[in-house]
């Protein structure tokens, strides 16, 4: 009884332990790469389920240097899990705005997706070429490893 008590305790703490620090799945905060090799870092999300973040880009549509951008956006706390998001990224190296849309999935293997599509809005000089200055695509992200 003596020894299997201070056994018991070291147990229950290892198992305990590693979920005070694993994050909640689909809790936005982190790094994200998508099938474009893009990564983006989104901060905190505060209890209104904002949050800020940066983007750096794989590609970009114009000929300038590709720099790091900010975001902004916001998910759903939902009770059902699963969130829906939304969130823009001001390029910080072209007069481009892209708006993404999505919602966070935990797939068949226990790992976190972000399924998303976006609008991505680029400057035209003219309203004749309005017609031309939105593109529309989808992107997938996962998780990276947080960095310590
Ligand atoms: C620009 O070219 O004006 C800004 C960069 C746009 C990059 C787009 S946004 C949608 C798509 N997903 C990415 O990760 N990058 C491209």
């Amino acid at each position: 009884m003596v020894q299997t008590t201070p056994f018991l305790l070291v147990l229950s703490l290892a198992l305990v332990a590693p979920g005070f620090s694993a994050r909640k799945q689909c809790e936005l905060s982190g790094r994200w790469v998508n099938d474009l090799g893009s990564n983006m870092t989104i901060g905190a999300v505060n209890g209104k389920g904002e949050f800020t973040g940066s983007y750096h880009t794989a590609v970009t549509a114009t000929r300038n240097e590709i720099q790091l951008s900010p975001l902004q956006g916001s998910q759903h706390h939902t009770n059902k899990g699963q969130p829906t998001f939304g969130f823009t990224v001001n390029w910080s190296f072209s007069d481009s705005i892209t708006v993404f849309t999505g919602q966070c999935f935990v797939d068949k293997d226990g790992k976190e997706v972000l399924k998303t599509m976006w609008l991505l809005r680029s400057r035209v000089d003219n309203i004749n070429d309005d017609w031309k200055a939105t593109r529309v695509g989808i992107n997938v992200f996962t998780r990276l490893p947080s960095q310590k």
